[in-house]
């Protein structure tokens, strides 16, 4: 019975919208750092039936939704049919028993579905070794199956989503840029409000396309912000990653405010904080960028010489709860 673990990712240019919804296929490549925390693991065990459990670090169990489940079942549906193009049709039994232990609080911009969906992808790439050695390309696959910014956290330190060509199951994957040891940045994470958004990411992404922004956004990653970025990361150059990260994060956002329906992520205090750390800056000239994902949640990325200051700035926050995170190793089995 495998058990792996995994950890979220903070992406620099981001995943919004797909060519194909159903596959998780992206419009456009991304590109993230992989954290060092919170933790997530997965037992996963042969079953006649899907069953699904999830507990918190306390060890309280978390009630899932029925349609958390039928994600997870969506997703076996997809891995079989992953591994049935790869020629292994029977390497999964007719289902599996997963049993998620996971610290990380859900739905609050902290990619708790990239840190699981990885994890789960590591777990079924364990649970089926005995009939064929995936690799990491393929086990990022997987995990994209059930949530697209989890192909990115089965590697660690730097990694890239490959948006690639066509809408085949195995089209789009993640690519590692650099190692873990590349670069030791922090994220410190600050969590203005721990209230579970209303609109999750899969329901987003779907809307991506009504936004009159998004074509120019989708070119200017293509033809730009991703090789940039990716060049900012592989010659540690902080402020050009910075400059590029926060214009992708600042455009999506403005790509999401700007569909039908409208998706208001960012709040009051999001941009009080990203003020604050504006002038922090400049005051000091700190190496220090910010980032957001699908939710008020501020991640602070910095570089080693930075994070003591960055780490007090976050714990002055008034009513926010911070993480404290830094780059990791990705999914491993335990
Ligand atoms: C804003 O990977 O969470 O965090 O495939 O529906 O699970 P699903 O979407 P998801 O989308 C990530 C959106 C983002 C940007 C990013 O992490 O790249």
């Amino acid at each position: 019975m495998p058990t792996a673990r995994s950890t979220p990712n903070i992406a620099f240019i981001k995943y919004w919208g797909n060519r194909f919804d159903a596959l998780r296929i992206p419009m456009a490549d991304s590109v993230s750092m992989t954290l060092d925390a919170p933790t997530v693991e997965i037992d996963l065990d042969h079953a006649e039936v899907l069953g699904v459990q999830s507990f918190a670090s306390d060890g309280s169990e978390r009630s899932l939704k029925e349609k958390d489940i039928a994600r997870f079942q969506k997703h076996l549906d997809f891995t079989k049919r992953y591994l049935e193009h790869l020629g292994v049709p029977n390497a999964i039994p007719a289902s599996v028993t997963i049993t998620i232990r996971s610290a990380i609080p859900p739905a609050i911009g902290l990619a708790s579905s990239a840190a699981v969906f990885s994890c789960l992808a590591r777990a079924y790439q364990g649970l089926i070794s005995p009939t064929i050695a995936l690799t990491d390309k393929q086990t990022s696959i997987i995990a994209r199956l059930g949530s697209g910014s989890a192909a990115r956290s089965i590697f660690g330190g730097f990694t890239a989503l490959i948006a690639g060509e066509g809408d085949a199951i195995d089209s789009a994957y993640g690519e590692q840029c650099a190692q873990e040891k590349h670069w030791p940045l922090h994220d410190i994470v600050v969590v203005p409000s721990m209230e579970e958004k209303t609109v999750g990411s899969t329901e987003g992404h779907a809307t991506a396309h009504t936004s009159p922004f998004y074509p120019a956004r989708i070119t200017a990653i293509t033809t730009r912000r991703q090789q940039a970025c990716v060049d900012a990361v592989l010659t540690r150059d902080f402020e050009k990653l910075q400059a590029v990260a926060e214009e992708d994060s600042l455009d999506m956002h403005h790509v999401m405010e700007t569909s039908d329906p409208p998706l208001q992520y960012l709040s009051g205090e999001t941009h009080r904080i990203i003020h604050e750390v504006e002038s922090l800056r400049r005051q000091r000239h700190l190496p220090v960028l910010y980032t957001m994902d699908a939710g008020p949640t501020v991640h602070l990325v910095c570089t080693e010489e930075a994070a003591g200051a960055i780490r007090d700035f976050a714990h002055a926050q008034k009513d926010c709860q911070v993480f404290e995170t830094k780059v990791g190793g990705g999914a491993h089995l335990v």
